[in-house]
């Protein structure tokens, strides 16, 4: 048994037996019951499921299980999908999206590396159709190790729990949630939910293929709810150094391979790069160094990697001056490895989102075409990766809400043609989604950041009204968390 003395405790110690068996929301904490005690109360659980409850009972029962935000993106977490192995959690989403009405296709992606069978998700509304013109899309598969699914009081643990399953469980919730209040016709969003994100884009870049293409795309990955002007671009140089091994003795008889490589990093990590008011500056990475064989013996070999995080408009801006520096310099070679990406820049034209500069890579770059680019979800990238990997659950109900703003937003800019249909129910359309006038889309947009710290700001008239609307219950009882 092993309790935390947390002041919940102190709470709960009257009825921590119940408390246990019900589920209530503190289940972040760990109590081990023996096992006989624990069948017995699984029992009366099971026999308290069988009366109905109002449903405010049920939210304080089980909190997540009675919301579906929430208990979608528990199951998401739930299933282990590092990059490589995420047929399974494809196939639940297949379900799932089938269960609440959406056509689904399940797109397979091959790649020599990952042998398994892996598929991205693409889904529409029934009735709608594939080249809907707002696309919601974030990534299926996770970086290792897989971690299990832990349910805090206001916070949720597990490998995907912020990067990116809380992004795909509120864009879901957000296309279900315009759908059901007739915010969108069917024919207006289609979700994809891709492969290999984590690795090589293989599943994004597979999208390519397939002759799709939309006006305005969102992309959903930690952005702690910001919208993201854009993403720093990614350069990697190998340098290696070729000298001649000889005793340390007589120096002069060999030719030392780091001496050039020092020289080579010395210049690297002092040169001015360029960088953008957008982005930020540029930032070099000498990430591995090595060279030589023992303290006596002149290397005839050294090597190094630098990783170069690119503020500037172009990689070309860094590439030239990174081997003008390297010209003067005995006996190195430098090689940029592949890929490479070039900074992204994503559309933030819309009212209402403070906006954050991002200095990781994403699935943009990957998917060819003119559309506008959005980058927004739930959670920080700062324990994206880690081994405490997780998420606020009020942050997954703000990005189901800033989704829909976005959605709404991207609708009420114009800037998206809705296929016109023939509508037996007009008066079932919601006005901003009528066929519009069609006009170029806008290209990517490299102003000046307009910082707007109002993300309540509404996006127009009825807007304030809409948020009175979307407001979500929640349970939370105790003000600390269990954890
Ligand atoms: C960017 O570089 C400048 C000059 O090297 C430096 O003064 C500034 O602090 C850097 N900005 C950030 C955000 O690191």
């Amino acid at each position: 048994m092993r309790l935390y003395a947390s002041p919940s405790l102190i709470a709960l110690s009257a009825a921590p037996l119940v408390v246990h068996s019900l589920q209530l929301p503190f289940v972040g904490i760990d109590i081990q019951l023996p096992a006989v005690l624990d069948t017995h109360l699984n029992n009366i659980k099971s026999q308290i499921a069988q009366i109905q409850v109002p449903s405010f009972i049920n939210k304080i029962i089980d909190p997540t299980g009675s919301s579906p935000l929430l208990s979608l993106h528990r199951d998401l977490v739930s299933i282990p999908s590092v990059s490589g192995n995420e047929e399974q959690v494809a196939r639940f989403l297949e379900t799932y999206l089938q269960s609440k009405g959406f056509k689904v296709e399940l797109i397979p992606v091959q790649s020599p590396e990952y042998p398994k069978k892996r598929y991205n998700v693409f889904a529409y509304p029934e009735g709608g159709s594939r080249s809907a013109p707002i696309l919601l899309t974030s990534h299926i598969d996770t970086v290792p190790p897989f971690i299990p699914f832990k349910d805090g009081l206001r916070t949720v643990y597990g490998r995907g729990s912020c990067d990116a399953k809380a992004s795909v469980a509120s864009q879901i919730i957000a296309a279900e949630e315009l759908l059901a209040q007739k915010h969108i016709t069917e024919d207006t969003v289609s979700l994809l939910f891709v492969v290999g994100e984590e690795t090589n884009g293989d599943g994004m870049r597979h999208m390519n293929t397939l002759d799709l293409k939309w006006d305005a795309v969102v992309f959903g990955e930690p952005t702690e709810l910001k919208l993201a002007v854009g993403h720093k671009g990614l350069a990697m140089l190998e340098i290696e150094a070729k000298g001649r091994a000889s005793h340390s003795g007589y120096p002069n008889l060999g030719v030392n391979a780091n001496s050039h490589i020092i020289n080579a990093l010395y210049k690297l990590d002092n040169l001015k790069l360029p960088s953008s008011d957008l982005l930020g500056n540029t930032t070099l990475n000498i990430g591995i160094m090595s060279g030589g064989v023992a303290a006596n013996v002149i290397p005839a070999y050294a090597s190094a990697e630098v990783a170069i995080r690119i503020g500037a408009e172009h990689f070309t801006d860094v590439k030239v001056l990174v081997e003008d520096a390297l010209k003067g310099i005995e006996g190195v070679e430098a090689t940029w490895k592949h890929p490479h990406y070039d900074p992204v820049f994503c559309d933030h034209d819309l009212e209402g989102f403070e906006t954050i500069a991002l200095s990781y890579g994403t699935d943009i770059p990957n998917l060819n075409g003119n559309h506008k680019k959005y980058l927004y979800g739930p959670g920080s990238i700062l324990v994206a990766h880690g081994d405490n990997e997780k998420i606020d659950k009020s942050d997954l109900y703000e990005a189901v809400k800033g989704y829909k703003r976005i959605v709404k937003g991207i609708l009420n800019a114009k800037a998206v043609v809705v296929a016109e249909k023939p509508k037996p129910k007009p008066e079932a359309v919601a006005p901003s989604v009528a066929p519009i006038v069609a006009e170029p889309v806008v290209p990517v947009v490299e102003a000046e950041v307009e910082k707007v710290a109002t993300p309540e700001a509404p996006v127009n008239k009825d807007a304030k009204k809409n948020e009175e609307e979307e407001k979500v219950e929640y349970v939370t009882i105790l003000p600390i968390d269990a954890v």
